[in-house]
C-alpha cells in the first residue's frame, strides 16, 4: 500500500506572495485524509505539490505507490475531448503514453504499408504495458456508470456528459484502478445527494490512501480519519475525524489567542524597558550600548513580530508547535524573523537589568 509524506513544504506565488509555509502531514498506509479550509488557501497547490505537477519550493514531499489524480477541472470540461482522452488521462503515464500512440496510429491507418506496422507496433506495445486490462476496466466502468459498453462510450464527447456524470466516472476508474495512492480535488463537486452518499461508500470501503479536498460535511464526517486544515498561511493535523475538528479548532485558536496576550505583554514591558535606556543612556555612556543592543531585539518602531492569530502547523495535532513566545527581561531570545513558531533565528541576548544597579 502506498503513503504520502509532506515535511516543511511552502510554496511563494509568482507575487512573490508567501501562499503556505512549513507544511508537514502525513498520509498512512490505506488512511483517508481530508484538506479542508478557505478558498484560496492554497488546497489545489498543495495537492498538486504533492502529485508532481509542481516541485516543492521548500521542504519535500516523499511517497510510494502507483498515484492516481482526479483534478478539480474534472465536471467542467468543455472542449471536444472524448472519453477515451479521459480515461487516458486518469491511468498511469506508460498506458496513458501507449494509449495516445495507439490513438495516433488508428487515425493514421491507411493502404500504406508504412501505417499499417505503425499501428501493427501500436497494438503490440498497447498490450505489453497491460492494455487490454486496461479496456476491461474502462468498459466496468461505463457500463456501470453510463450503463454502456466501453466500445459504444468511448469516442463520446466528455462535455455532453452532465457535470455529475463527468466527476462519477472519473472517480469510478479511479477506485477501481491498480493505483494506491488517490489524490481528489473536489470530488463531489457536481454530485447529487445520492451520488454523494455513493462515493462516501466507495471511498469508506476503498482499501487505498486517499487524501482528498472537499466542503461537505457530510462526506468529510463520514470517510476522514483525520483532518489537515490549512488556514493562516500554514497547515495543522486534527488526528480525529471531522465531527470532533470543529472542537479542536475552537480550542486551539483560544491558545492561540491566550498566547497572543501573553506576548502582547511581554512586548510592552520591552518597550518600556527600551523607553527608560534610552532616557537613562542620554547620561550614561554604559547605558548607550545596553540601548543599542535592545534595539536589536525590539526595534525603535516596530517590535518582534507579533503572533498570528492562527499559528503555523505540525505534525501533531492542536496544540503541539506553538510558537514559544514568552519572552523576559535577560532571556536569551530570537531575533524578529518571518515565523515565530521555527527554530532557525538568530538569537541574541537582550541585556537584563542591571543587578544592584538603579535603574
Ligand atoms: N501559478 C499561480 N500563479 C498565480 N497565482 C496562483 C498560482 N497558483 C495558485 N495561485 C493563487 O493561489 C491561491 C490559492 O489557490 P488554490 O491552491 O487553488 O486554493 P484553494 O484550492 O485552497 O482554493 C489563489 O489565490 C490562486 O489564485
Ligand atoms: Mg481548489
Amino acid at each position: 500500500m502506498g503513503y504520502v509524506d509532506v515535511a516543511g513544504a511552502g510554496f511563494v506565488l509568482p507575487d512573490g506572495r508567501e501562499l503556505f509555509a512549513d507544511v508537514s502531514f502525513r498520509v498512512g498506509e490505506g488512511a483517508k485524509v481530508a484538506l479542508v479550509g478557505p478558498n484560496g488557501a492554497g488546497k489545489t497547490t498543495l495537492l498538486r505539490m504533492v502529485a508532481g505537477d509542481i516541485p516543492a519550493q521548500s521542504g519535500s514531499v516523499a511517497r510510494s505507490g502507483g498515484l492516481g489524480v482526479m483534478r478539480q477541472f474534472i465536471g467542467m470540461i468543455g472542449d471536444d475531448r472524448t472519453l477515451e482522452d479521459m480515461a487516458l488521462s486518469l491511468v498511469a503515464p506508460p498506458l496513458r503514453e501507449a494509449g495516445a500512440r495507439l490513438a495516433k496510429a488508428t487515425e493514421a491507418l491507411d493502404e500504406t504499408e508504412k501505417s499499417q506496422i505503425a499501428y501493427a507496433n501500436a497494438l503490440a506495445h498497447w498490450g505489453e504495458v497491460g492494455g487490454y486490462d486496461a479496456e476491461v476496466l474502462f468498459d466496468t466502468v461505463t457500463v456501470s456508470i453510463l450503463g454502456k459498453p466501453w466500445d459504444e462510450a468511448r469516442s463520446r464527447v466528455v462535455r455532453t456528459l452532465s457535470g455529475g456524470e463527468q466527476k462519477r466516472f472519473a472517480l469510478d476508474l479511479l477506485l477501481r484502478g491498480g493505483d494506491e495512492v488517490l489524490l481528489l480535488d473536489e470530488p463531489d463537486n457536481f454530485l447529487d445527494v445520492p451520488a454523494k452518499r455513493w462515493l462516501e461508500q466507495r471511498i469508506k470501503e476503498s482499501n487505498k490512501s486517499i487524501l482528498f479536498i472537499s466542503h461537505d460535511r457530510e462526506l468529510l464526517a463520514q470517510t476522514a480519519d483525520r483532518v489537515v486544515a490549512v488556514e493562516g498561511g500554514g497547515a495543522w493535523t486534527h488526528p480525529g475525524g471531522f465531527t470532533s475538528w470543529h472542537e479542536a479548532r475552537s480550542n486551539r485558536h483560544e491558545r492561540m489567542e491566550e498566547l497572543r496576550r501573553r506576548w502582547d505583554e511581554e512586548h510592552e514591558k520591552l518597550r518600556e524597558l527600551v523607553f527608560t535606556l534610552k532616557n537613562k543612556a542620554m547620561f550614561n555612556d554604559g547605558l548607550a550600548s545596553r540601548y543599542q543592543a535592545c534595539l536589536l531585539y525590539v526595534g525603535p518602531d516596530e517590535p518582534a513580530r507579533r503572533p498570528h492569530r492562527q499559528a503555523r502547523g505540525d505534525l501533531r495535532g492542536p496544540g503541539a508547535g506553538e510558537p514559544d513566545l514568552p519572552v523576559r527581561l535577560g532571556d536569551l531570545v530570537r531575533r524578529p524573523g518571518r515565523d515565530p513558531g521555527r527554530e532557525r533565528h538568530r538569537q541574541v541576548a537582550l541585556p537584563a537589568p542591571a543587578r544592584g544597579r538603579r535603574q
